[in-house]
């Protein structure tokens, strides 16, 4: 992508919370280690940390409510409409806790990225981590992935991966597979502004070449 035009890629992030994924992508594009701007971050939730955050880090914000819809076509058509003025070349998912319709993600297959606190396909959908504890697994991560119409099934591009520890809980799961999030979107939105991955067939290739179905694996 960087080769085909002089301009920073086009970034549209979607959150439904905090937003600490989108903070980190935000300061990496700030300090040019992504060759990016979030031209906007959108909200279904209106009060949420998210908007906050970008507000004080002057990204424009836009929410769209999925209560005021009645049905999910309808939220996602209003959705596409408001990602759409901003034009992006890359539509990032952050916490987004919405599933959207097939149109939604054939309309931005290849340039839509979703990150996923579990080892994929381990755990897709909610309480990864514990889910994670309750296996009695020894390791637990997170997981960077393309948008596929199959939930959290989309190929992956990176995961990192941690220990999970005898006396962990949930809490502390999470906050050690968080602070890997927090490592490996902001990697995976710059391959992707690189135009060093892509996704062809359903397959997620690196500088031409087929990834694992693991993606590429960061171990702690
Ligand atoms: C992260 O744990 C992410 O893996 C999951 O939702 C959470 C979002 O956190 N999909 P934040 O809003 O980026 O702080």
């Amino acid at each position: 992508m960087k080769s085909e035009k002089a301009e920073p890629a086009r970034i549209v992030v979607l959150v439904s919370g905090s937003g600490s994924n989108m903070q980190v992508i935000a300061e990496a594009c700030a300090k040019n280690e992504i060759d990016g701007d979030i031209t906007a971050v959108i909200s279904n939730r209106p009060d949420v940390m998210g908007l906050q955050k970008a507000k004080e880090l002057g990204i424009a914000t836009d929410v769209v409510d999925h209560t005021q819809f009645p049905t999910r076509e309808e939220f996602d058509a209003n959705l596409i409409r408001a990602i759409d003025e901003h034009t992006p070349d890359l539509i990032v998912l952050a916490g987004f806790m919405r599933i959207l319709t097939s149109d939604f993600v054939r309309r931005y297959k290849g340039k839509m990225l979703n990150i996923h606190p579990s080892l994929l396909p381990k755990y897709k959908g909610l309480n990864t981590h514990q889910r994670a504890l309750d296996a009695g697994d020894k390791e637990a991560g997170v997981t960077v992935h393309f948008v596929s119409e199959d939930l959290d099934g989309g190929a992956n591009i990176i995961q990192a991966i941690v220990p999970v520890l005898d006396d962990d809980d949930e809490g502390t799961l999470r906050s050690r597979v968080q602070i890997q999030e927090h490592v490996i979107y902001p990697i995976a939105v710059k391959w992707f502004v690189e135009g060093r991955i892509s996704l062809n067939k359903g397959d997620a290739y690196f500088d031409g070449q087929p990834l694992p179905d693991t993606g590429l694996k960061l171990t702690q």
